[in-house]
């Protein structure tokens, strides 16, 4: 038997308690945020269980509970007397979709994605993959609710500019693929900045297709966007002067063939760039708070897609820029470089 050290035993359970906090509070996010609690308490003035229980419509004991459980937390400050009120940033974080800093859709997507769990289980011990599709569907919204405020603060602005001569093309009329669009907030948001420029969004998973399709046609623009069912590898047209890859190439079966089908769909000087999640080539320089998010979504749920598919690569969410640039290489690219990055992302530019 070991020596344990009782100081030591101590710190790491007191840790583990506040992870049990986070991960017990993490479902009354998702609550506040479906039954418009924090969005009752932007305006900062201090509410009591029965003021918010008024104002939304909902029972006065479960939101004392609620209330108290989210001070405990953090997310609120307690003035006494039962009131609580919502700090600025606790406000913008909680409630403004429109900022990068919107902290909802991570909570939506990661409280989904552990239900997949005892599926996992079995899939550990056969090696089997589980789909994109199989997972609960609070993951595909909560997905596309998680990654587009980082795409609305970069995509246009950052990520676009820092590629070779793309934006000058997008300006002047472009033909651009975005693939494994999801819920297609990239490709709106490119449609919407370069009226003169053509989008496709492909993904294989319908759900995600329809949802895409229906947002566009109710956002009243008249873009030049579509959305299509097709996969990486299947994608039609040819001539493409951008192809772009949103948190998705590492989620795929078989990224070198996706990356060898978009070589032979782009245009002999068109572009291919590849957003992923940021991740150094070395694990020991991924454990941090960042990597654990992305390794833990990376085993819930990436990993796993990946191995459902065809090859199942499964590159995972950390795959860092030196395996990727393998990948992009063994596909055919010739030029592969890392255009930018933000806390969150590493955005890869690859040319033929
Ligand atoms: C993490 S989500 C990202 C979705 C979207 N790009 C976004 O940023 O919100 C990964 C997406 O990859 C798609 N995907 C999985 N395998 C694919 C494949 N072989 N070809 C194209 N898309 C695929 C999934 O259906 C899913 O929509």
């Amino acid at each position: 038997m070991r020596q344990v050290d009782d100081d030591r035993l101590m710190a790491f359970v007191g840790k583990v308690i506040g992870d049990w906090g986070a991960l017990a509070s993490a479902p009354l996010v998702v609550l506040g945020d479906k039954l418009g609690l924090y969005r009752a308490m932007t305006d900062g003035t201090p509410v009591t269980a029965a003021d918010l229980a008024a104002t939304t419509g909902t029972h006065e004991r479960y939101v004392r509970e609620w209330l108290a459980a989210n001070s405990a937390s953090g997310y609120f400050s307690y003035d006494g007397d039962g009131r609580y009120h919502l700090e600025p940033e606790q406000a913008v974080a909680l409630t403004d979709e429109s900022s990068p800093m919107c902290v909802l859709g991570g909570f939506e997507a990661f409280t989904s994605a552990i239900q997949v769990e005892p599926r996992l289980a079995e899939a550990f011990r056969s090696g089997a993959g589980v789909g994109w599709g199989e997972q609960h569907p609070g993951l595909f919204h909560g997905t596309a609710r998680f990654f587009r405020p980082g795409y609305a603060a970069n995509l246009v602005d950052n990520w676009l500019p820092a590629l070779n001569g793309v934006t000058a093309k997008l300006e002047s009329g472009a033909k651009v693929a975005d693939i494994g669009c999801g819920f297609g907030h990239s490709t709106t948001m490119m449609a919407d900045a370069f009226p003169n420029s053509t989008f496709t969004g492909f993904d294989p998973h319908g759900p995600s297709i329809e949802a895409a399709s229906k947002a566009a046609a109710e956002s009243g623009k008249a873009h030049h966007v579509d959305f299509k069912v097709g996969t990486a590898k299947d994608f039609p047209g040819t001539g493409y002067d951008l192809v772009t890859f949103f948190d998705c190439l590492h989620d795929m079966g078989d990224p070198e063939g996706a990356l060898a089908h978009t070589l032979s769909a782009l245009a002999p000087d068109g572009t291919a760039m590849i957003v992923e999640p940021f991740a150094n080539d070395d694990v020991a320089e991924n454990l941090n708070p960042l990597g654990r998010l992305f390794y833990s979504a990376s085993t819930l749920i990436c990993t796993p897609a990946s191995l459902s598919e065809e090859v199942g690569t499964a590159l995972g969410a950390q795959a860092g820029e030196a395996r990727t640039a393998d990948i992009a290489r063994m596909a055919g690219f010739s030029r592969f470089r890392r255009a930018t990055e933000t806390p969150f992302n590493l955005v890869y530019e690859a040319r033929p």
